[in-house]
């Protein structure tokens, strides 16, 4: 059985699902949601699936204190779903492939710096792009640039606002995410 942290600063919608799938799971278990943000609604989320919830600040992040809390877990797997701050080397390098990400877009398209959330999507459609889609790769220490392990694309129509684009790419995430987690364990 592999125990997995999942790091979220917002809403969590991508951590509820992965919650869900592993629910009854006889591969993993859902030890922990860690959040920068004392406020993040995935905190909720968690409580609601009985998930232990742990916050820090970044200064915090910074000195190790996540890395301590999840080498006192005895966390296997650090999930990134949605989580905007950027990841200590330290803490990048005591879970050697064993960190994934999602990413909002069909990379190495809409990566790096600044390129997270709306952001994404704006850029998509200034873009004139007629697909986009998700991305799921191990983390290294340069932001998005790990190993992909998984891609799925959707269309994008010329009438799709940044939000529509948003919510297709959502329903990818929302859909894959957990099975690719699995596959990876
Ligand atoms: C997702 O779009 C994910 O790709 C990105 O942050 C968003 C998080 O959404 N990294 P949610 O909090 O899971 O709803």
């Amino acid at each position: 059985m592999k125990s997995l942290a999942i790091l979220a600063s917002g809403s969590g919608s991508n951590a509820e699902k992965i919650m869900e799938y592993f629910k009854n799971s006889e591969k993993a278990k859902i030890a922990l949601v860690a959040s920068n943000k004392a406020d993040a609604f995935v905190l909720e989320r968690a409580k609601k699936f009985e998930v232990p919830t742990f916050t820090f600040s970044k200064k915090e992040l910074e000195e190790g204190f996540l890395l301590k809390k999840l080498q006192a877990e005895k966390i296997d797997w650090v999930i990134l779903a949605g989580f905007l701050l950027k990841i200590p080397a330290e803490l990048i390098r005591a879970f050697p492939d064993q960190m994934v990400n999602i990413h909002p877009a069909l990379l190495p398209k809409y990566g790096g710096k600044g390129m997270y959330g709306a952001h994404v999507h704006e850029a998509v459609k200034a873009a004139g792009d007629t697909e986009t889609g998700v991305t799921i790769h191990l983390v290294n220490e340069h932001y998005d640039e790990g190993k992909i392990i998984f891609q799925a694309a959707t269309s994008v129509e010329e009438s799709d606002s940044p939000e529509d684009i948003a919510s297709k790419v959502h329903a990818l995430e929302h859909r894959y995410f957990p099975e690719v987690i699995e596959s990876l364990l």
